[in-house]
């Protein structure tokens, strides 16, 4: 391979790591968010309302375009890495609780609920909500853990 030819190679590599490092900070920050507004708005304040729900919104666009890219690129390595069984299984489930936690959501923005159906969509969001945070919070733990 010439170098003109590697170069041109490297360079979309370049931009697409770029890229997954961008969104990977987004989907941290957009989760804090997520996790504060929501869990904090419906606990401390009684309500995800207001500014507070603003935020929540607005986060959850930039973690619903975020996730993808993050689960696309990380999902090899969480394969192919020597991570255990325990691991592996967590991260899996964390992707699971992200997916019900939007899709919860936008299913409430479809027309195929009635009044109560949507509020058990709501009710699953917030439990799949709560099981992302702490499934994250134990994914970092065991990370940490097997760092050792
Ligand atoms: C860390 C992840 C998340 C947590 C902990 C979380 C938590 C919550 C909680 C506790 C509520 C209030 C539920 C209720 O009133 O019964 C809520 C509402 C809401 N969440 Fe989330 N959420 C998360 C992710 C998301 C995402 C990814 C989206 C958007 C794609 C989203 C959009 C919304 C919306 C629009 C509401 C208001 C629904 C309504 O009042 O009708 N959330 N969330």
């Amino acid at each position: 391979m010439t170098t003109a030819t590697a170069n041109t190679t490297r360079a979309p590599l370049a931009r697409i790591a770029k890229l997954d490092a961008l969104c990977r900070v987004l989907l941290v920050v957009s989760f804090v968010a997520l996790a504060v507004t929501g869990i904090g708005g419906y606990y401390a304040l009684g309500a995800v309302d207001g500014y507070g729900l603003l935020v929540h919104m607005a986060a959850g666009g930039v973690f619903t375009v975020c996730l993808p890219v993050v689960v696309l690129t990380a999902s090899s390595s969480a394969l192919t890495r020597p991570n255990g069984a325990l691991r592996t299984l967590v991260y899996w489930l964390t992707v699971l609780a992200a997916l019900v936690a939007l899709g919860t959501i936008t299913l409430s923005m479809t027309k195929l609920f009635d009044t109560a159906g949507l509020h058990d969509l709501l009710t699953l969001h917030r439990w799949a909500g709560l099981a992302l945070v702490a499934l994250s919070i134990l994914q970092l733990f065991l990370r940490v853990a097997c760092r050792r």
